[in-house]
């Protein structure tokens, strides 16, 4: 029997068994061999990552990571996920054949059907049209760029049981070039939420920041998560 893990928003299902994920979707937006090969693709080069098991149009099957996501410790994990960070964007951008660049995201965001009820709380009650406008007004002149994860948030990083170690990275369908503040925006978010994850806070956001090596680029970071909103 297949155990249902998630139904996510935008149409894809995740189930288990036997020590396998198998993620299906019959959304177009959701490129499941496009995800095996990002995965393939970092286990190739050092990073871990769930194995995949199999991929077709419409489904990936990877095998279980061992450990738990980052969202289900409550403490202690901020220092790991920093220094995993730091390691993920050392790759060589050169060696990476997949483009998250604004030259890429955005025509893809101008592109997407935006859920206006699942804004961040700050744009909660804005049009689709007033989501576009900020998106042009705020567009970073320069992209420090980096091999980004593209949706680094703290239930897609598994660490070992200790939390000391990230044994996979999963759910890496918009991994690409891009500048760093596309994984660091997110993070720190999903960071500074007790409701989204509880035990963490804005203590956790700074302290991440901090061990990463980085000062806060409000601007940057504010673009990012904007941007977020139309995936
Ligand atoms: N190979 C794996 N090993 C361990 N856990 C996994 C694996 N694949 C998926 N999961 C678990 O299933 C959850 C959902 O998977 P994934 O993030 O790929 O799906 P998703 O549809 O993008 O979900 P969401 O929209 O909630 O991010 C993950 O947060 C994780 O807890
Ligand atoms: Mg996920």
């Amino acid at each position: 029997m297949w155990e249902i893990v998630t139904t996510g928003q935008s149409g894809a299902t995740v189930s288990r068994r036997d020590g396998v994920y198998r993620k299906t979707s019959n959304d177009p937006r959701d490129d499941l061999p496009g995800e095996a090969a990002r995965l393939t693709w970092l286990r190739a080069h050092g990073i871990p990552a769930a194995q995949v098991l199999s991929s077709a149009p419409g489904l990936l099957e990877t095998a279980e990571v061992p450990g738990l996501p980052a969202s289900d410790y409550r403490h202690g994990v901020v220092d790991a996920l920093a220094d995993f960070t730091r390691v993920l964007h050392a790759l060589p951008i050169a060696d990476c054949p997949f483009d998250r660049r604004l030259a890429v995201t955005i025509p893809a965001a101008l592109a997407a059907d935006v859920d206006l009820d699942d804004l961040d709380d700050e744009r909660a009650g804005w049009t689709r049209d007033e989501l576009v406008a900020q998106l042009h007004a705020t567009r970073p002149v320069q992209e420090d760029l980096v091999v980004c994860h593209g949706d680094l948030c703290l239930p897609n990083v598994v660490l070992d049981r200790e939390g000391s170690q990230v044994t996979g990275l999963i759910d890496v369908g918009r991994l690409g070039v891009a500048d760093r503040w596309t994984d660091l925006a997110l993070m720190t978010r999903s960071l500074s939420d007790p409701g989204l994850n509880p035990g963490y806070g804005p203590w956790a956001a700074d302290r991440f920041l901090t061990r990463y090596g980085i000062a806060p680029d409000p601007a940057k970071n504010d673009f990012y998560r904007l941007l977020d909103e139309f995936f």
